[in-house]
């Protein structure tokens, strides 16, 4: 175990790759895929996949407001259970017409305390990098208490890298400019979650 690994529980310590599209067609599992592989490259975390397609959340149907944490519907205390596990969060995330996924906010709203105080980091994608989404989700990370680290991944996905079906060609190619930044956001949650075990 390096410096920078010690306090982390090697093993124990599960972050969250949130794939943060719903739709049918979608690329984003490919790409949150490519990044968790990259990420658990000799890191001490163990990176899960966690999409949020396979919650079925409804449009955001609790009467009550989250921070009280009285939950009425079982898809809100599954949803509650399965983010208390997590030590962290990477969300990847398409930017939509300059903002991100209305799926991920319902997601993100459902709940209050399971997120509060815990690492997150974020990586957008789009013909430019999908910077707006990221702005307006990291914001929203700062409104839920969750400590987002120094950098976040802005992927540029353009149309020659998708082909006629707007499926990834080759994810590898497409992303490959990005793995040291990758290599960064481990670093980052690393010591994220170490300074919440000192
Ligand atoms: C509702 C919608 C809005 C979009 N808005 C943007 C945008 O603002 N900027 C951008 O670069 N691409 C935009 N796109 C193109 C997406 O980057 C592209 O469709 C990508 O595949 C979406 O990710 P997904 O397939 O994982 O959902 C948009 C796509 C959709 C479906």
């Amino acid at each position: 175990m390096t410096d920078s690994t010690a306090g982390v529980k090697s093993s124990t310590d599960k972050v969250a790759v949130v794939i943060g599209s719903t739709r049918p067609t979608r690329i984003c599992p490919e790409i949150a895929a490519w990044i968790r592989d990259v990420l658990q490259e000799g890191s001490p975390l163990q990176y899960e996949l966690l999409d949020l397609a396979e919650q079925k959340l409804p449009l955001l149907d609790e009467p009550l407001k989250a921070a009280l944490r009285q939950y009425q519907h079982d898809h809100t205390k599954r949803w509650s259970r399965t983010v208390d596990f997590y030590s962290g969060f990477l969300f990847v995330l398409p930017q939509y017409n300059w903002g991100y996924p209305a799926a991920l906010k319902n997601a993100l709203d459902y709940l209050y305390h399971e997120w509060s105080g815990k690492p997150a980091a974020v990586a957008t994608y789009g013909t430019r990098g999908g910077g707006k989404g990221a702005a307006q989700l990291l914001q929203v990370l700062q409104g839920l208490h969750m400590r987002a680290v120094d950098d976040h991944l802005e992927l540029v996905v353009t149309d020659a890298d998708v082909d006629e079906n707007w499926q990834l060609i080759d994810v590898g190619v497409t992303l490959r400019p990005y793995r040291e930044q990758v290599r960064g956001i481990d670093q980052q949650l690393v010591e994220a979650i170490k300074d919440d075990q000192l």
